[in-house]
């Protein structure tokens, strides 16, 4: 059998570089892909380094052009997808009343229409090649419940959760699995300053298990979803949070 590849969006920083090398692990040709691709040089030399194998590509989400281009790309190269996963993101935090339509349009491009058109433009060539797929949309806890200052956020994971369900259902005769995975809260390079501060820690204590999540953390059920050993898996939404969503009222 040929090399599987999966394309993994917003690859250049956090989750989805870890999900990137995790995927170059499994054996795959991994699709870097971000809005600058020299940002994914570095990354793509560590998997080469390792034994893997990478290609870099020029992806904004938000861009129907650059989405168009970065399909042509892929085609051009040769590579037929098997796995994606839908990572790229951006979070806003301020009140619901300060929010200005940028705001919004910004958070639900990217978040929302940005992962709905990457896993259009994937299944229609998975539908075409006849061989299926796995797609991984990464949600958020917030796309099951709510946390102050984060509406625009969390209107779209919960959107993201409800599509990826849409296109579970239209694309399984096509044997194109969509599920989404939904992270608690991750320790990044981004965000760990925020929970070394009394606010950040006071998070931490609200976590059943009383820990941030690790990114090695979110790799069995990535593995899970994007691989064989999910093939009855589709439609569904798996959260990885150490308990956050079940914490006590
Ligand atoms: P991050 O900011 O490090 O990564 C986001 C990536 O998406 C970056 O590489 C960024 O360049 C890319 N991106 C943003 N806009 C883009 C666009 N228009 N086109 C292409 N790429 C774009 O943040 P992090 O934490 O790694 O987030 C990754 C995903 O995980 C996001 O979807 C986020 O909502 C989700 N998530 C993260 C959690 C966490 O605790 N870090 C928790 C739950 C979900």
């Amino acid at each position: 059998m040929s090399q599987p590849v999966a394309l993994v969006t917003g690859a250049s920083s956090g989750l989805g570089k870890h999900f990137a090398e995790v995927m170059a692990r499994q054996g795959c040709h991994v699709v870097l892909a971000a809005r600058r691709a020299e940002a994914l040089a570095s990354l793509k030399a560590k998997i080469e380094a390792d034994g893997g194998k990478a290609t870099t590509i020029s992806l904004d989400v938000t861009d129907d052009a650059s989405v168009e281009a970065a399909f042509a790309s892929i085609d051009q190269q040769g590579l037929k997808l098997n796995i994606v996963v839908n990572n790229a993101g951006v979070s806003d935090e301020r009140p619901a009343l300060d929010i200005k339509a940028l705001d919004w349009d910004r958070v639900v491009d990217t978040n929302l229409r940005g992962v709905f058109f990457v896993a259009q433009a994937a299944a229609r060539r998975m539908k075409e090649a006849g061989t299926g797929g796995s797609i991984v949309n990464v949600a958020s806890i917030l796309g099951h419940r709510v946390a102050g200052s984060l509406a625009s956020y969390a209107a779209s994971k919960a959107g993201v959760v409800r599509m990826t369900e849409a296109l579970a259902l239209e694309w399984a005769r096509y044997g194109i699995r969509v599920n989404s995975l939904c992270p608690g809260y991750i320790r990044t390079d981004l965000n760990q300053d925020f929970f070394e501060t009394d606010p950040g820690k006071a998070m931490i204590r609200r976590i059943p298990q009383r820990r941030l999540g690790a990114l090695e953390d979110l790799d069995g059920a990535l593995l899970l979803l994007a691989t064989d050993a999910g093939r009855y898996i589709t439609g569904s939404s798996i959260v990885v949070d150490g308990g956050h969503l079940v914490s006590g009222l």
